[in-house]
């Protein structure tokens, strides 16, 4: 099968890659002409575990393409995925200008029958319109099939999501295209769920919305935990055994970032708004995030009442680890309000600091060493839970920063090795500890 994947930013280059490795010739396209020069020398323009090394692979056995061509990219193509971003317009509704534009190409491009396969998360109805553009713009009486097939890849683990999801979700009206889309995937042995077109659509937004809803919920659990001295972590097991419930997204912290929860959180209440239900469980959802990614800097003013000129050091960029994406990361956040506050800043990430260096420039230190991030330090806040930082010992807080205070606002160490150590550390539902020894300089 000869496939297109248009638009080539996480989505789309997984995609991309991944299907060529099950043995397609693929074609990349997209106008970002800097990007596709990278990517056919076999560079990956974004740090995601495998992704590079498949890349080379697949481009030396000539199976994946790069091009910043329409013409070259839809002709002849039997099925196109269409994966360009869908950001957030200032009133948290979905930005489709690259849906449209991209559908518009399309139309004018494509020269024999073709299955167009969404997969970035749009708005349920918009398939539709996606369908409309081309059939009225198509330059010639083909057969376009339009089909609904969300993504369900985590970033730092996109390609793995890829090759052992949970479930392939095809949201269809034509059962040929829908056998056709199944065959794709049957190398992957991966259930396929099928659906109508808007049902697809809205099990995208409802799952990102459920998973926002877990991790709000047991945020809101912590904070009463920390008021009546129980240990979170310790809940979160209690509860997540439940198999009703489910052990996965129940870890407290300072909240979810990236480029999907944030966005479609708010989208989906949007989209409710705009049917006339207002669903208040996910505004409350939303609200309580917003706390919990400023939980840092009210718990260091508790302790540290004016942070000006004090050295402030930042454990983790990344909204997670495993990657270097920094949209709506709470590290974000949390430097932005110690900018305010007048604080120096040394931020440490193993590989988030460029990204963070073009959002925020030279107000502040960047390091990839934890030793020379905290040298000196005042407060320490870990803002995520890298492998690197969740093994690096307590000890070392010690001899690095003058009377340390850490805030832990991923829980990376356990309560027991807290206990051994002369440090005064807050962390996200479970009892401060506070050294009987220590003198702050306030
Ligand atoms: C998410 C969805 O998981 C994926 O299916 C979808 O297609 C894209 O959006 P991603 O944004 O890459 O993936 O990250 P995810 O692992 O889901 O984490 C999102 C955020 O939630 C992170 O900031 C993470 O730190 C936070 N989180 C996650 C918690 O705070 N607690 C948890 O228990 C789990």
């Amino acid at each position: 099968m000869r496939i297109t994947v248009a638009g080539i930013g996480y989505v789309g280059l997984v995609t991309a890659v991944c299907l060529a490795d099950l043995d397609h010739e693929v074609t990349c396209v997209d106008l970002n002409k800097s990007k596709i020069d990278m990517l056919q020398t076999g560079r990956s323009p974004i740090y995601e575990p495998d992704l590079e090394h498949l890349l080379e692979k697949n481009i030396s056995y000539g199976r994946l393409f790069f091009t910043t061509n329409p013409k070259t990219a839809y002709k002849e193509a039997d099925l196109i995925f269409i994966t360009v971003g869908t950001p957030a317009n200032k009133d948290g509704t979905v930005d489709l200008r690259y849906i449209t534009v991209v559908a518009e190409t399309i139309a004018q491009q494509i020269t024999n029958d073709v299955i167009i396969c969404t997969k970035s998360t749009v708005p349920v109805g918009t398939n539709e319109k996606i369908k409309q553009i081309i059939d009225n713009l198509k330059a010639g009486p083909f057969i376009t099939t339009v089909i609904s097939n969300p993504e369900f890849l985590r970033e730092g683990s996109a390609v793995f999501d890829f090759f052992y999801g949970d479930r392939i979700v095809i949201g269809s009206d034509n059962p040929e295209a829908s056998e056709t889309m199944e065959k794709l995937y049957a190398p992957l042995h991966i259930p396929v769920i099928k659906t109508d077109i808007r049902s697809a659509e809205m099990i995208k937004y409802a799952s990102n919305a459920f998973l926002a809803t877990k991790i709000s919920f047991i945020n809101e659990i912590a904070a009463i935990c920390e008021k009546l001295d129980a240990n979170i972590d310790e809940v979160a097991v209690g509860i997540g055994s439940d198999k009703r419930i489910g052990n996965h997204f129940l870890r407290a912290g300072i909240g979810y970032g990236g480029s999907c929860f944030p966005k479609d959180t708010k989208a989906l209440a949007q989209l409710a708004g705009n049917v006339q239900h207002s669903f208040e469980l996910l505004d409350a959802v939303i609200k309580v995030n917003n706390r919990q990614q400023s939980l840092p800097i009210k718990k260091a003013k508790e302790v540290i009442p004016s942070l000006a000129g004090k050295k402030v050091s930042v454990l983790g960029l990344a909204f997670k680890p495993g990657t270097d994406d920094i949209r709506e990361s709470a590290s974000l956040k949390i430097m932005k309000e110690l900018l305010q506050e007048k604080a120096l800043i040394t931020a440490y990430d193993p590989v988030a600091v460029p990204n963070m260096q073009k959002e925020l420039g030279n107000n502040l230190s960047y390091t990839n060493d934890i030793c020379e991030a905290l040298w000196k330090s005042e407060l320490a806040i870990i803002s995520t839970e890298w492998e690197q930082i969740k093994q690096f010992p307590l000890s070392l807080y010690v001899k690095y920063m003058k009377d340390p205070v850490i805030i832990d606002g991923r829980n990376c160490y356990s309560m027991d090795e807290v206990k051994k150590h002369s440090i005064h550390y807050i962390s996200i539902g479970r009892p401060t500890h506070i050294p009987e020894t220590v003198h702050f300089n306030l």
